[in-house]
């Protein structure tokens, strides 16, 4: 461990970390475009010049490691001079679009022009370089050759991690630019990471333009539904609505990347179909009721059932698109207090999506199979429960997060279970089943909802509640506390810090584990090495 100082402050720093990342533990800040800690160094910008005492002339610190006794100055005479140089080079044919910029308020180059430069540029407007605008090269990705600043990012990201190498610098001197090769626009299952890691507005996302500034949007940590990887995520979001979702470092599931279908996968949370009120059945349509009397009704049903044909008439099946707290909560309410066993999952993924890839895409489309096998919730058997219910033994079913009509088709649901004598669903749409049921309870989506995912390796991971659901509807637990409160009288937490504290508590494969020490990256289940 090689001991230096950085602006005076002693550090011993791991071998072979470089300058930018020694100062960071400092907490002093280098600035750079082209290094990224995921890709290989090229150290073409200099914007990461630093002065090290003993050395001949500055060094860029990206591909510098770390020495002993070295003494390294970030805020130096030297160093100050040559970062506004960098910048009035790199700022040379850089146009004037700062003010109709769509990467403004997220952009490398306004920030360190502020921090490091701040002075009027002696170049004439009229001689600068032009080059391409808004240019659609594939996938979801525009460019924007005149802001470039050729830190070669997006070439190295094509060309080390996705191996497709669909971008490339052309021509000399200051015509150089980046560009497709011609008729081969970018097209890759990755391409929207390119996005994230150009530090300015040379790339941006064709669907996210425009549409919101950057200021406005709040952030909530998260995973990504759209597959069992359940890569970490910021969520973007501003009044309830949700405008991107970006990849959040984890080490352990996603590195710095996520997929372009797991970047989309928000669309489909926010349809005109959501529900925002509990529904009743009333002469073949479903009318809006209130919460209390909702309950109550479902309540009484379950308790006439038990008397009628006993608890295990009344079965569950949730999808495996539920957090760990919402099925560990369903599964007390049926075990404990109905005292049915009949519980299960259904792990549906819908056609025509991509299948495993050998670097994060999964074929199995849903975020949380690992965690509700873990806590011992078995697979759905649609012939077992088809039969229960010919039999006269399964009379009402409980569903959460599972659309069984899109799952099994309307014919083979209706054959299975047209015979119930009731259906409730805790649903967040308006989907096929919702209006086949009897009642209906409005749930959050997973940006609603506080919680923890396990993806397909046993990583149990947070998500935070970005905002709430809309209208009446409840997060899946509090909807789940509020019918068990109705069914025996007790009150429930709708607390996902203590129904997870519960969960560790009483299911092995959680032991030990604690709601807060799962930021930022997650734990694994007891017994899973990574
Ligand atoms: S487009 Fe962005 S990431 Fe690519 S070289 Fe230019 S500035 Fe760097
Ligand atoms: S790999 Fe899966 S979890 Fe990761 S971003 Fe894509 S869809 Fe989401
Ligand atoms: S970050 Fe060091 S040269 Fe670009």
């Amino acid at each position: 461990m090689p001991k230096l100082t950085i602006d005076g402050k002693e550090l011993d720093a791991p071998d072979g970390i470089n300058l930018i990342q020694a100062a960071e533990r400092l907490g002093i800040e280098i600035p750079h475009y082209c290094y990224h800690p995921a890709l290989t160094i090229v150290g073409n910008c200099r914007m990461c010049l630093v002065e090290i005492e003993k050395a001949p002339k500055l060094q860029i610190a990206c591909n510098t490691k770390v020495a002993e006794g070295m003494v390294v100055h970030t805020q130096s005479a030297k160093t100050k001079a040559a970062q506004k140089a960098v910048l009035e080079f790199l700022l040379i044919n850089h146009p004037i679009d700062c003010p109709v910029c769509d990467q403004a308020g997220e952009c490398k180059l306004q920030d360190y022009y502020m921090e490091y430069d701040d002075q009027p540029s002696r170049f004439p407007l009229e001689k600068k370089v032009r080059k391409g605008k808004a240019i659609p090269i594939g996938s979801d990705v525009m460019l924007d050759q005149e802001r470039c600043v050729l830190c070669a990012r997006c070439t190295r990201f094509f060309d080390e991690v996705t191996h497709t190498s669909e971008l490339a610098i052309f021509e000399r001197g200051d015509h150089n630019e980046i560009d497709i090769y011609p008729g081969l626009p970018v097209n890759n299952k990755y391409a929207g990471n390119v996005i994230d890691i150009c530090p300015v507005g040379a790339l941006t996302e064709k669907d996210f333009r425009f549409r919101m500034r950057v200021w406005y949007l709040h952030r909530a940590t998260s995973v990504c539904a759209g597959c069992e990887r359940g890569c970490a995520i910021d969520i973007h979001h501003h009044r309830g609505r949700i405008y991107r979702y970006k990849p959040r470092y984890n080490p352990e599931v996603n590195s710095y990347w996520m997929c372009d279908e797991g970047r989309h996968d928000f669309v489909k949370l926010q349809n005109e179909t959501r529900l925002t009120a509990p529904l009743v059945q009333d002469r073949d349509r479903l009318m809006p009721e209130e919460w209390g009397v909702a309950v109550r009704r479902i309540a009484s049903h379950i308790e006439a059932t038990k008397k009628g044909y006993g608890a295990h008439a009344i079965g569950a099946v949730i999808g495996a698109q539920a957090t760990n707290e919402e099925a560990f909560a369903l599964k007390r309410l049926m075990r404990d207090t109905i005292g049915s066993e009949r519980l299960a999952m259904v792990s549906f993924t819908p056609p025509g999506l991509s299948g495993d890839d050998s670097f994060l895409i999964r074929a199995n489309k849903n975020p949380n199979t690992r965690g509700l096998e873990a806590l011992g919730i078995p697979p759905v058997h649609f012939d077992v429960f088809a039969k229960a219910v010919a039999d006269g033994e399964l009379k009402m079913l409980i569903v959460m997060r599972a659309d069984l009509v899109r799952v099994m088709g309307e014919a083979e649901f209706v054959k299975a279970f047209g015979a119930l004598d009731y259906l409730t669903v805790l649903d967040t749409d308006a989907n096929e089943m919702v209006q086949m049921a009897n009642h209906v309870l409005p749930i959050g989506t997973y940006p609603e909802t506080d919680g923890s995912f396990t993806n397909f390796k046993g990583r149990v991971q947070r998500i935070s509640q970005a905002f709430p659901p809309p209208g009446d509807a409840l997060t899946g637990i509090a909807a789940i506390a509020r019918l068990g409160h109705a069914i025996d009288g007790t009150e429930r937490t709708s607390d996902a810090n203590a129904i997870f504290a519960q969960l560790a508590a009483s299911e092995p494969p959680f032991e030990g584990m604690s709601f807060d020490a799962l930021m930022p990256h997650g734990a694994s289940l007891k017994g899973v090495a990574l």
